[in-house]
């Protein structure tokens, strides 16, 4: 089976290219590198193009067949969305625009897409099922929602299939292949501190101790990259073997606050990974900790790498591998 994976060269998007060919899938990414890398995408399996470009996508789709797409590509970071929010609404509300487009014009109708916990703004309750209220509290988590909005819009107009996966804190490394998470600028906790560990920072800044939980800092739930990509798996194969379009959150249910993610890399890396308390980042939600049991119900998702220091101990052994 044929498989688009858009922003395939990205941190989650290269770890599901190795998932789809371990799994007897067929996947080309396409990927402008804005934020990917070429080395993270095995070879012959790269399409340089851009989202923005309509001309190129419908290209690729006049070129190639493909059973499903599978998107990855957008802009992530909540922060800047605020500071930019038209560059954000383009590249992942417009840019996405025009890859449905495509995807019709071609008649491809499964469609896989990455959203994300930032839905849910501050939750009412915890764990938070797919159920709870959408209230996106970012330009960020608000372009997700409006794709989820367009998905089921599209589906009733051409009978598009989608699976909508709201991710909570990606984290982790491949554990036998050579890539890692590698956002330039880094801006997800795990790697941050491993950076410290390396020496590539004096120290980590904790956003706020201040916060209603046990010690202090935010709560979260981390979920190891491939433990994703085996969920998507599962929701591809159901797509293709015709089910309905469906909605999961992504996470392991378990929650740890910043401080216990800290004391874990102090750990698994042996450095006393020095902290310094800054103040609280505008919309950063106390406790943010997912129910994943709609997908461990409906597909039999299991995680393999659930617990925190296994997550830590392969980022850890990819970021010890110094430069890409
Ligand atoms: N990392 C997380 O913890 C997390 C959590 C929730 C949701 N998500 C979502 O998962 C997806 C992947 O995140 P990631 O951490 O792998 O990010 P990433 O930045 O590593 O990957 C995104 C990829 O998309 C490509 N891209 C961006 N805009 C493009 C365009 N216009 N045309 C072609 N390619 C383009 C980039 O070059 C990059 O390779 C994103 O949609 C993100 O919103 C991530």
């Amino acid at each position: 089976m044929n498989i688009l994976v858009v922003g395939g060269a990205g941190y989650i998007g290269s770890h599901m290219v190795q998932e789809l060919i371990s799994e007897g899938f067929d996947p080309l990414v396409f990927d402008n590198l804005s934020t990917g890398h070429s080395w993270s995408v095995p070879e012959g399996r790269l399409l340089q193009g851009d989202l923005a470009d309509r001309r190129k996508l419908r290209e690729v789709f006049a070129t190639h067949s493909f059973d499903a797409v599978m998107h990855f590509a957008s802009f992530i970071q909540v922060g800047e969305s605020v500071q930019e929010p038209l560059k954000y609404y383009q590249n992942n509300v417009a840019n996405t625009l025009n890859l449905l487009e495509a995807m019709r014009d071609a008649e491809v109708k499964r469609f896989v897409f990455s959203s994300t916990a930032a839905v849910y703004g501050t939750p009412d309750s915890v764990p938070i099922s797919e159920d709870s209220p959408l209230h996106p509290e970012n330009p960020y988590g608000h372009s997700k929602l409006m794709i989820e909005q367009v998905l089921a819009d599209c589906e009733k107009a051409w009978g598009l299939r989608s699976a909508r996966l709201r991710y909570f804190n990606a984290a982790g490394a491949h554990p036998d292949e050579a890539i890692g998470e590698a956002h330039n600028p880094e801006s997800h906790l795990i790697p941050i501190i491993l950076q410290v560990a390396l020496g590539q920072r004096e120290f980590i800044t904790v956003n706020g101790d201040d916060y209603p939980t046990p010690d202090g800092t935010c709560i979260r739930d981390y979920i190891h990259v491939c433990d994703l990509a085996s969920a998507h798996t599962l929701a591809l194969r159901s797509l293709l073997n015709g089910s309905e379009s469906m909605v999961f959150n992504l996470g392991n249910g378990t929650g740890y606050s910043i401080q216990e993610v800290i004391e874990v890399c102090r750990e698994v890396t042996g450095h006393p990974i020095p902290v310094k308390i800054g103040t609280r980042r505008a919309g950063d939600p106390a406790t943010l900790v997912a129910s994943s049991e709609k997908i461990t119900r409906e597909l039999g998702w299991k995680p393999r790498y659930a617990d925190l220091r296994t997550i830590v101990e392969t980022a850890w052994s990819w970021h010890k591998g110094g430069e890409r």
